[in-house]
């Protein structure tokens, strides 16, 4: 049985940040739908240019569109690795229940688990106005928190950085909105479930990765037993 991780939080609590060292760690699959939303806001066709102003108005992406996306990507690669980061998706209940309905047909036995990124919204503003992004390869940096040893530049491929064009404070205000109104319900959806591990988020990204490193190393043992039995 596959592990599928579901990170949630707020918009800037460092969710593709540590999605990056536990694939780096663990060898997961790392679906960031953000990233790929992006990847193809940069094409030339009327679905790109959709998707970009939605993105840039702080808005979701329609939920037939991204996860049409998501299964085109879990179809093709899942099966050669251990386990799953969902980063940025589901995003709203409907799409929780779209994965939902995935891993039932397609896998018989889940081994779904939800990660809530703990952090107060006002926090995140600052994180997010602060934040640059390499273009090419994607990693992300911190002004304040986690800056570039070659200052402009990306430290991996020696790309100039940029700013998200969704990282200006009024759509940061917008995304934090969309987020309280439409992604939290999914944070009480997996509680109830007993799927959902809360993590302080706002501590540094190290203590954050050990908190998260330890239940993953957990849930792809446990997972895997399950398969056996
Ligand atoms: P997406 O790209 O998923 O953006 P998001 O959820 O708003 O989250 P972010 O990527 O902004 O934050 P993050 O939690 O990954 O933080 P990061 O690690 O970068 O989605 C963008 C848009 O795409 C959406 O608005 C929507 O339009 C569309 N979309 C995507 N998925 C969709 C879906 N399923 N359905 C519909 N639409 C969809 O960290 C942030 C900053 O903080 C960085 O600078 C980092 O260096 C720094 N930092 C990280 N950790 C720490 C720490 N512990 N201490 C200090 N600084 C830290
Ligand atoms: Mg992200």
């Amino acid at each position: 049985m596959h592990t599928y991780v579901v990170l949630l939080g707020l918009p800037g609590a460092g969710k593709g940040t540590q999605a990056r060292r536990l694939v780096d760690s663990f060898g997961l699959y790392w679906i960031s739908t953000g990233d790929i939303l992006r990847r193809i806001a940069l094409e030339e066709h009327d679905l790109a240019q959709r998707v970009k102003s939605i993105m840039e108005s702080g808005r979701l992406v329609d939920d037939e569109t991204v996860y049409e996306v998501v299964q085109h990507y879990l179809e093709s690669e899942e099966s050669r690795y251990p386990g799953v980061i969902l980063d940025g998706f589901p995003r709203n209940l409907r799409q929780g229940e779209m994965l939902e309905n995935y891993l039932e047909t397609i896998h018989h036995e889940k081994g779904l688990h939800a990660v809530y990124f703990d952090m107060e919204p006002e926090r995140v503003v600052r994180r997010l106005t602060a934040r640059r992004v390499c273009p090419g390869c994607q990693r992300v940096y911190n002004q304040e928190s986690h800056p570039s040893s070659m200052g402009d530049l990306c430290e991996a491929c020696g790309e100039p950085l940029i700013q998200r064009a969704d990282d200006a404070e009024a759509v940061v205000r917008k995304r934090i909105q969309t987020y309280l109104e439409e992604t939290r319900p999914l944070v009480d959806y997996y509680e109830r479930l007993a799927k959902l591990v809360k993590v302080p988020a706002d501590d540094t990204e190290t203590v954050v990765y050990k908190r998260l490193a330890a239940l993953v190393e957990r849930w792809l043992h446990s997972d895997s037993e399950t398969l056996r039995l």
